[in-house]
């Protein structure tokens, strides 16, 4: 195992030593929640929408945030190295209960992890990946970033064993966001995106993503696809902080468009790596 130090409730220690209790909500119940917030080069990437969304994700669940601000952003510090492109996994759960029962026990702190681990770029981002569709399977508070992640993780393995990157999630006829990642796509000559709902995660890279596009006149809506639109579309990719923009060439094992990245993602692309750079 890597062992790189990382931080549990007050400690920076190394991994092999961090050790949480079998009687943790988290491991019981996957009661908590996480964020996954980019640093390039030290800098991290909207720190506060990604510690916003925290706040919400806490909120969503019923659990106090166990830190200000300031304190996350002083726990994160010793973690980064200005050389690299990093991510920060984070993860809040309701604590250890001196025994499991589904009710909320009182008077304990939460447990708080975080690490950080190096950003591989992802090897679809230039040639693009395929997907397959899917029923969103998952429940009703998909704007929490909850760490119990089964239905998402079912979706990506179907996906993967379909020899795919993505599963793109369809619930009521319309396709809502991918098993990790938001969605896009191009429908005569629009860039479109699903809107923020429950049935979504409020993603922070689809947000950077909708600002860059007005600001660089870039047509774009935030409405509902239906699922029978996608297949129509001329691009379509998802996004998401540690994958960043992928363009999805084949849905279904059909060819979206010319079965290569459009070019509405190569400006898209181009636009949100200048725009990163702009914040070194
Ligand atoms: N997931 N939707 C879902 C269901 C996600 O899990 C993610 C990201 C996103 C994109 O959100 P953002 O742009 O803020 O990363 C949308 C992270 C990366 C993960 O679970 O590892």
């Amino acid at each position: 195992m890597e062992n790189k130090i990382v931080y549990l409730n007050g400690d920076y220690l190394p991994l092999a030593e961090a050790k949480v209790s079998v009687l943790d909500r988290g491991f019981l119940f996957g009661d908590g929640v996480y964020e996954v917030i980019p640093s390039y080069h030290g800098h991290l990437f909207h720190l506060q929408a990604h510690l916003e969304r925290l706040e919400n994700s806490l909120a969503g669940i019923r659990l106090a945030n166990p830190h200000s601000r300031e304190q996350w952003e002083a726990i994160f510090a010793p973690l980064l190295d200005s050389k690299l492109n990093q991510y920060i996994y984070l993860q809040v759960t309701r604590g250890v209960a001196s025994k499991r029962d589904h009710g909320f026990p009182e008077n304990i702190p939460a447990t708080v992890f975080v690490m950080c681990s190096e950003i591989v770029p992802f090897a679809g981002l230039n040639d693009g990946v395929k997907a397959i569709s899917m029923d969103d399977t998952r429940w009703q508070f998909c704007n929490v970033k909850a760490i119990t992640l089964l239905g998402n993780i079912l979706h990506r393995q179907a996906a993967i064993d379909h020899g795919c990157a993505e599963a793109l999630l369809v619930k009521d006829g319309n396709v809502v966001e991918g098993a990790a990642s938001n969605v896009f796509a191009v429908i005569d000559g629009v860039l479109c995106t699903p809107p923020k709902s429950n049935a979504i995660l409020p993603g922070i890279t689809r947000d950077v993503i909708l600002e860059l596009a007005i600001s660089n006149n870039i047509a774009c809506s935030e409405a509902d696809i239906p699922f029978a639109a996608l297949q129509t579309a001329s691009e379509i990719w998802v996004c998401s902080s540690t994958r960043e923009i992928i363009p999805i060439v084949e849905l279904d094992a059909k060819p979206v468009a010319n079965g290569k990245p459009g070019p509405v993602w190569h400006s898209m692309n181009q636009i949100f790596q200048a725009y990163k750079q702009s914040l070194l």
